[in-house]
């Protein structure tokens, strides 16, 4: 069986490095982190390894060595690691979904990946039980996605492949939207139902089925078809009145609702070409084809 060496068993280390060990997807070789403390517990979790520094990592070809730390000390973390190994033969990739794969540049000679599962890591344990079905995108040399991509799949996860040419920070900018600003996105929602005096309880409650209802229909029909609402009714009287009754209470948030109101019209074009959409447009500041 192929070897896995472990350089950061933090939350994406120590869940894939448990995953990747009980699925027999690799023997895991040798863990390091910081400290031997932090190393140490992480290998308790994994399951698997020895506690060792980077320096005394000693992989043969066709073994692989997973960077599963924080972004900004991959490329140390790299230069380190080509002071010590041979990196032909081995297959070697990074966990993170912004960085590409430039800090390995020092590994070159190796099949070099990211692999990001595409997963809100908090707690391993938690991580490890809800990982069936998780996408993780593997960009990267051939060599190293002909062992990954199998990898992914017999922990439960599944495969995409991003094609050399995609620009990773605008993927993860996607990620950040649908995962982060969608969390930023119902606090909104709820900020907008305080100022009307309707408590978070009461706004979770109202809100909660919408909100279910709304991800779901976004993912069967795609944004377009899903899209209702006053702006995909044309009506700029209920816009108004809202934007205004936001700006007395927090014009920072009117100032949001309008913004997204701009790109929401957009989409209102796509869903309705037909739709006289002059007034909101003049309202949003918008006019057709901008
Ligand atoms: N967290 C997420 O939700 C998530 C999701 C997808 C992808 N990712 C990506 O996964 C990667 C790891 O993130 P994480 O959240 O798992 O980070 P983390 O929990 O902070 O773990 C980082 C690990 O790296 C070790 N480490 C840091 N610097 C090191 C160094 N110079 N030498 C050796 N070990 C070092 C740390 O060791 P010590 O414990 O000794 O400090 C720790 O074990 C990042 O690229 C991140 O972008 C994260």
């Amino acid at each position: 069986m192929a070897r896995l060496w472990i350089i950061g068993p933090g939350a994406v280390g120590r869940t894939l490095g448990r995953l990747l060990h009980t699925r027999g997807a690799f023997e895991i070789a040798g863990i390091a982190a910081r400290t031997p403390e932090s190393a140490q517990a992480g290998r308790a979790f994994i399951g698997g390894g020895a506690v060792m520094d980077l320096e005394a990592f000693t992989p043969s070809p066709g073994d692989a060595v997973m960077l599963s730390v924080r972004d900004e000390a991959i490329g140390d973390v790299a230069a380190r690691l080509a002071e010590v190994v041979d990196p032909v033969g081995l297959v070697i990739f990074h966990c993170s979904g912004a960085r590409d794969l430039e800090p390995l540049a020092p590994l070159r000679g190796a099949a070099l990946a990211a692999l990001h599962p595409v997963k809100a890591f908090a707690d391993p344990a938690r991580e490890v039980a809800t990982f069936e079905g998780v996408v993780c995108t593997v960009q990267g040399d051939a060599a190293a996605l002909e062992v990954l991509a199998p990898a992914v799949t017999a922990i439960g996860g599944e495969p995409v492949v991003l094609a050399a040419g995609v620009d990773r920070r605008l993927y993860h900018a996607g990620a950040v939207f649908a995962s982060n600003y969608l969390t930023t996105l119902v606090q909104a929602a709820l900020d907008a139902h305080a100022a009307a005096g309707i408590g978070q309880a009461d706004s979770l409650r109202i809100l909660s089925p919408i909100l279910r209802d709304a991800l779901a229909s976004i993912l069967e029909r795609g944004p377009v078809q899903a899209l209702t609402g006053p702006i995909a009714r044309g009506d700029a009287v209920t816009v108004a009145a809202q934007a205004e009754g936001l700006a007395a209470h927090d014009p920072a948030l009117s100032e949001l609702y309008l913004e997204l109101g701009r790109r929401t019209l957009d989409l209102s074009r796509r869903k309705s070409p037909d739709l006289d959409l002059t007034a909101l447009a003049a309202l949003l500041g918008r006019p057709p084809g901008a």
